[in-house]
């Protein structure tokens, strides 16, 4: 990158931290060409052939991809489960995911008992307040208890009042996280009217429930039978439910982590049937076998999330449909609990392992080179499962997950030859393991831009703490209002 000393303003009229990107190639969900790219004031200002003017920073993008920030509209920081919180607050999993060309994160806040649906948010807001976030990030709400405070008419009111637009429901998780169909049903009625899409964990938790004291009963402790005790059948049969309702209340539906043939094939006829049914799949089902939580000893644990890894098989499906359109979104369920002492927390009892892993830094580089450099999906379609497609549906469109005039400049720059090596030693989150331990991929961001202000440059981290900004989102299907250029 070169640098030189700002200008005077008068001198060259492009207002506080411009940044020329040369030469890059521009890569989005629909369009892939060499240009360069002014930002101003944190939005895109110009994009054009040997753009002309002169700028505070020239960065030479010649053999590199400039992209869109990549939006990861699920993820867990600062979160609590099972006695424990995950590992990285809204400080750590952002600078782990600027590392991995996230620009924007869509973190789920959790009414917790005992508290309204606005309580739960305040909480949330009072974890990213204390922490110093380097992205963006905007909330999801989980809902646990419609019956309390009012919450049904909150619900309501949260996407115009509060830009929380997405409401969560865990079909899983039985005494803790699960509600009923009803809860589900009323749920789905209000997103119809207040403009907010519905996401479902989509696992029969009463099956699951059984099949857990079950194995519990007979002396079976270990990290596998968290993956024996949840059969695809009952990822299938919940994601069907979900549909049904949500097509009966007339509600958009997004059914996240996808992870086998089985709960894919309802998406899929929804989705050719017309209905407003989206789904996601995550990196870790991509590459994880089943296989992982049957290493001996309590290894297995470190593969210990939800829905659980399945086979060969299921990969080959997940690719075809996040390569065909059934699979609408990648995301990494970023999760990380500490193989050390949290994961150990169920060391005894599988069922006490708290579920989850990390993968928010990972999510890019693994694409690119598993699906891009493999041959398995084009550049453009990584762009549109990364970027374009989450920031639509989650209304941060047309402001965040492309590039044009206006829209944020959200940037990575990508080296689709610059070699890293996947691992714990070397990763930005807190945790104390990899999924991918060792992998070796071609391709990794260089440089990361948030609202024009570099966050990663060449490596290494130069944003300002607390950079990172809470988003309000639109409601479901409107548009994101870009910001004014110097807004
Ligand atoms: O194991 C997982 N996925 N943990 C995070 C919570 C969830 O179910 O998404
Ligand atoms: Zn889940
Ligand atoms: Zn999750």
């Amino acid at each position: 990158m070169n640098a030189r000393p700002p200008a005077a303003e008068e001198d060259r009229g492009l207002g506080p931290a411009s940044t020329l990107i040369r030469n890059g190639r521009l890569v989005t969900a629909s369009e892939d060409f060499v240009a360069d790219l002014l930002v101003r004031g944190g939005t895109v200002a110009a994009i054009g052939d040997s753009l002309d003017g002169q700028a505070d920073r020239v960065i030479d993008a010649t053999g590199r991809y400039v992209l869109p920030g990549c939006v990861d509209p699920h993820t867990h920081m600062d979160s609590p489960q099972a006695g424990t919180v995950s590992c990285d607050d809204f400080t750590s999993g952002t600078v782990s995911a600027a590392f991995g060309g996230t620009t924007t994160i869509v973190d789920f806040c959790f009414q917790q008992p005992g508290q309204t649906l606005r309580e739960g948010l305040a909480t949330w807001h009072e974890k990213l307040g204390r922490a110093k976030p380097v992205v963006d990030v905007g909330f999801h709400i989980a809902v646990t208890d419609l019956g309390y405070g009012g919450a049904l008419d909150e619900l309501g009111r949260l996407p115009a009042e509060h830009g929380v637009s997405s409401y969560k429901l865990f079909m899983a998780y039985k005494g803790s996280l699960m509600i009923d169909d009803g809860t589900l049903f009323e749920t789905l009625r209000v997103a119809a009217r207040s403009g907010a899409l519905v996401l479902v964990h989509a696992e029969n938790g009463e099956a699951i429930e059984v099949l857990v004291s079950e194995a519990l009963a007979a002396g079976h402790t270990e990290p596998r039978w968290h993956e024996l005790t949840r059969p695809p059948l009952t990822e299938a049969e919940a994601t069907s439910r979900a549909i049904h309702l949500a097509r009966i209340a007339g509600a958009p539906l997004y059914v996240v982590h996808v992870s086998c043939r089985e709960a894919l094939e309802p998406v899929v006829r929804a989705r050719e049937a017309g209905w407003r049914v989206w789904g996601e799949t995550c990196t870790q089902y991509l590459f994880v076998d089943r296989s992982a939580l049957h290493a001996p000893g309590f290894e297995g644990a470190k593969y210990v999330f939800t829905p659980p890894a399945r086979g060969p098989e299921d990969r080959e499906s997940l690719w075809r449909a996040l390569d065909g359109g059934s699979l609408s979104v990648l995301s990494s369920d970023h999760c990380p609990f500490r193989f050390a002492d949290q994961k150990a927390l169920g060391r005894d009892d599988f069922s006490r392992i708290p579920n989850g892993a990390p993968g928010v830094e990972n999510r890019l580089p693994m694409l690119h080179h598993f699906g891009v450099r493999e041959g398995r999906i084009s550049l453009s379609r990584m762009v549109e499962l990364l970027s374009a497609a989450p920031a639509r549906l989650f209304g941060l469109a047309p402001r965040k997950g492309t590039l044009s005039v206006g829209a944020d400049a959200d940037l990575v720059i990508f080296d689709p030859e610059r070699p890293l090596t996947i691992s714990s030693e070397t990763h930005h989150s807190n945790v104390d393991y990899s999924l991918f331990e060792g992998t070796e991929v071609l391709g990794a961001p260089e440089t990361v831009l948030v609202r024009g202000e570099p966050v990663v440059q060449e490596g290494e981290l130069v944003a300002s703490p607390g950079h990172g900004r809470f988003v309000e989102r639109a409601r479901f299907g409107e548009p994101l209002a870009v910001r004014s250029a110097l807004g």
